[in-house]
């Protein structure tokens, strides 16, 4: 898999492309990252990438010629080109597993106001967002993309622990524990150190599913879950209904 990635900030990705399990999987060939500084295909002079908005308002709007000829001079056919937006569809792992189906994706890093519409029209495929929040530019989410493909490419990490992940099951991950057993007053809990493994799968669903109602309700309904994790949830809103008994409504 190998991503090509435009921006006018091409050393933003220096410290992450070094760094850990992105690290290894380009030194193993499992990915890689070729990095297009957009400038470098400026027309003129002085590089000039940006200009201001036809009909006006303010900030900068990214020309549309070093885009083209960045996009034109580093394409492979058939490859999917993203630009990163805040005006895009929500990245989810669903799109991450898509993405990491490909042979290589083009991730385009807008900066400014965004990018002239012109060449969004002619080149781009999928218009992606990483969060309702506005970021300064397109790189950081370009990050978001290349990590969450690249750990699940074949053999970058082990399958069991990306089996368990938030998300992998629909549901938040449970809380994990490590040596000491006691860490200033508070224990681990015992169910952990019981050797129980049924025990311990039951007690970190029920768990997830607790942290899931209480982070991210919306993921419980739109999720089709499992029976055992459904009659957990049933015991649980039964549980809550008793520990309301008698109270006022609220937190
Ligand atoms: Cl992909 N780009 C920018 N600039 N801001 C964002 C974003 C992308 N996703 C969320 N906010």
């Amino acid at each position: 898999m190998t991503f090509t990635i435009l921006t006018l900030f091409p050393g933003l990705f220096s410290g992450f492309l070094e760094s850990s399990i992105l690290a290894r999987a380009i030194a193993r060939g499992q990915v890689g990252v070729k990095l297009v500084d957009i400038r470098d295909f400026a027309l003129d002079r002085h590089r000039v990438c940006d200009d201001a908005a036809y009909g006006g308002g303010p900030g900068m709007v990214m020309k549309p010629e070093p885009i083209a000829a960045a996009l034109e001079a580093n394409r492979s056919q058939g490859e999917k080109v993203v630009y990163l937006t805040p005006a895009g569809r929500p990245y989810t792992q669903r799109i991450a597993e898509a993405l990491s189906l490909e042979r290589g994706v083009t991730l385009l890093c807008g900066r400014y106001e965004g990018i002239d519409q012109r060449v969004i029209d002619a080149f781009v495929t999928d218009e992606v967002s990483v969060g309702d929040y506005v970021l300064s530019g397109g790189e950081v989410a370009a990050m978001v993309v290349v990590d969450t493909v690249t750990r699940l490419l074949p053999g970058v990490i082990t399958g069991e622990s990306l089996q368990e992940e938030s998300f992998q099951s629909g549901l938040l991950e449970y809380p994990h524990y490590t040596r000491p057993e006691v860490f200033r007053g508070s224990r681990v809990p015992e169910v952990l150190l019981s050797g129980h493994h049924e025990k311990i799968r039951q007690w970190r669903l029920r768990q997830s599913l607790e942290k899931t109602r209480r982070n991210r309700p919306e993921l419980l309904r739109a999720e089709a879950l499992p029976e055992e994790a459904r009659e957990l949830l049933a015991e649980m809103e039964m549980e809550r209904e008793g520990d309301d008994h008698g109270c006022d409504e609220g937190s």
